[in-house]
C-alpha cells in the first residue's frame, strides 16, 4: 500500500521536530574531518513547493515551519533548520520546504556520501531527479526494510541513518524494531534515528520501552507534543529516538525542547531510554 504522500504534511510540527534533530545531528557529525555516510531510509521527495495544492489543502505547515519561521526564536535548538529554510528561500518569502534529503544534501561535504531509498513511484522519479546524479549520490526505488542491510555496514564506518517511515500500517512499528535491531548488529556504531508520530502516549511508550528491550544501548529520546490536551486531533505530536547520540546531543536537544514547549510545561521533554 503506497498511499501516503509528504507533500500533504510537509513542514509540519512533525517535520520540524525531525529535521530540527536531523540537524543537530548532521553538524555534530561534521565536527570531525573523516567522511562520513547520510542513508535515508524513507527519503519522500527530497524537497516541497508550500504553494502546491494538496499543501495547502492540509495546511499543516502552518501549525509547523511557518510558525516558527515568522516567530524566528533566537537560541541553538531550532537555529541550523531555520538557517537552511531559510537558505531553500533566499527573497525571504517561505514557499519551499527541504525535506530530509535537501537538507542533508546542503550539508554535506564533497567527501561524505548520501543513499536515499523511496518505494513510492513519483516521490522517488522527482528524488531521483534531484539528487541521483553525481558523486556520492544514489537514489534507489527499494523497500527499505529489505535494503538497509546492504548498506551496513559502510565503507567510512561513520554516519547516520535516518528512518522515517509513514506508519500508515501498523506493521511498520514492529518493523522499525526489527530493522534497527538488524542493522545494530551489522553495525553498532552508527547513529540511528526513527521518527515515531505520538497518536496516544500510551502507544509511544509502548514503541519506546519495546526499543528499550532489545539491549541496544544508548538511546535517548524527544518528544513535541503540540496538540497534547487537545481532543479533536487525531495526532498529539511525535517523537525521535536517537541511538548512538553524538556527544552532547543530549544538551542541545534539551535547548530545542525548551525552544519547541514555548513554556508550556510537559510539551517538548527529552529522556535517555536507554542510559549511556
Ligand atoms: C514520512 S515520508 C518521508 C519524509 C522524508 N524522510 C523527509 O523527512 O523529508 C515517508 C516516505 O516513505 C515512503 N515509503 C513507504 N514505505 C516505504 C518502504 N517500505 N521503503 C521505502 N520507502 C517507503 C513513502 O512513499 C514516503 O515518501
Amino acid at each position: 500500500m503506497l498511499g501516503y504522500r509528504h507533500i500533504f504534511h510537509a513542514g509540519n510540527h512533525a517535520d520540524v521536530l525531525k529535521h530540527a534533530v536531523l540537524t543537530l545531528c548532521l553538524r555534530a557529525l561534521l565536527r570531525k574531518e573523516k567522511p562520513f555516510v547520510y542513508i535515508d531510509t524513507h527519503a519522500g521527495a527530497g524537497r516541497y513547493d508550500l504553494a502546491d495544492a494538496r499543501a495547502g489543502r492540509t495546511g499543516e505547515f502552518l501549525g509547523g515551519i511557518a510558525r516558527w519561521w515568522e516567530a524566528n526564536p533566537a537560541g541553538p535548538g531550532l537555529e541550523p533548520l531555520l538557517e537552511i529554510v531559510r537558505a531553500e528561500n533566499p527573497d525571504g518569502v517561505l514557499r519551499h520546504y527541504p525535506g530530509s534529503p535537501a537538507i542533508a544534501h546542503r550539508m554535506l561535504r564533497p567527501e561524505d556520501r548520501m543513499v536515499l531509498f523511496e518505494l513510492h513511484p513519483s516521490d522517488h522519479q522527482e528524488l531521483a531527479g534531484r539528487f541521483g546524479h553525481g558523486p556520492g549520490l544514489k537514489v534507489e526505488q527499494v523497500d527499505a526494510f529489505e535494503r538497509l542491510k546492504a548498506f551496513v555496514p559502510p565503507q567510512e564506518r561513520r554516519g547516520l541513518v535516518l528512518i522515517d517511515p509513514p506508519y500508515e500500517l501498523k506493521s511498520d512499528y514492529a518493523k522499525v524494531v526489527e530493522l534497527l535491531v538488524d542493522a545494530h548488529r551489522r553495525w553498532a556504531t552508527g547513529v540511528y534515528l526513527l521518527w515515531f508520530p505520538v497518536l496516544s502516549r500510551l502507544a509511544a511508550q509502548r514503541l519506546i520501552e519495546r526499543l528499550a528491550g532489545t539491549g541496544i544501548p544508548r538511546q535517548l529520546c524527544i518528544q513535541y507534543l503540540p496538540h497534547a490536551g487537545e481532543d479533536e486531533s487525531n495526532l498529539l505530536g511525535s517523537g525521535m529516538l536517537v541511538i548512538n547520540p553524538p556527544f552532547k546531543l543530549d544538551a542541545a536537544l534539551g535547548e530545542l525542547a525548551s525552544t519547541l514547549a514555548e513554556g508550556v510545561p510537559g510539551r517538548a521533554r527529552v529522556l535517555w531510554s536507554v542510559p549511556e
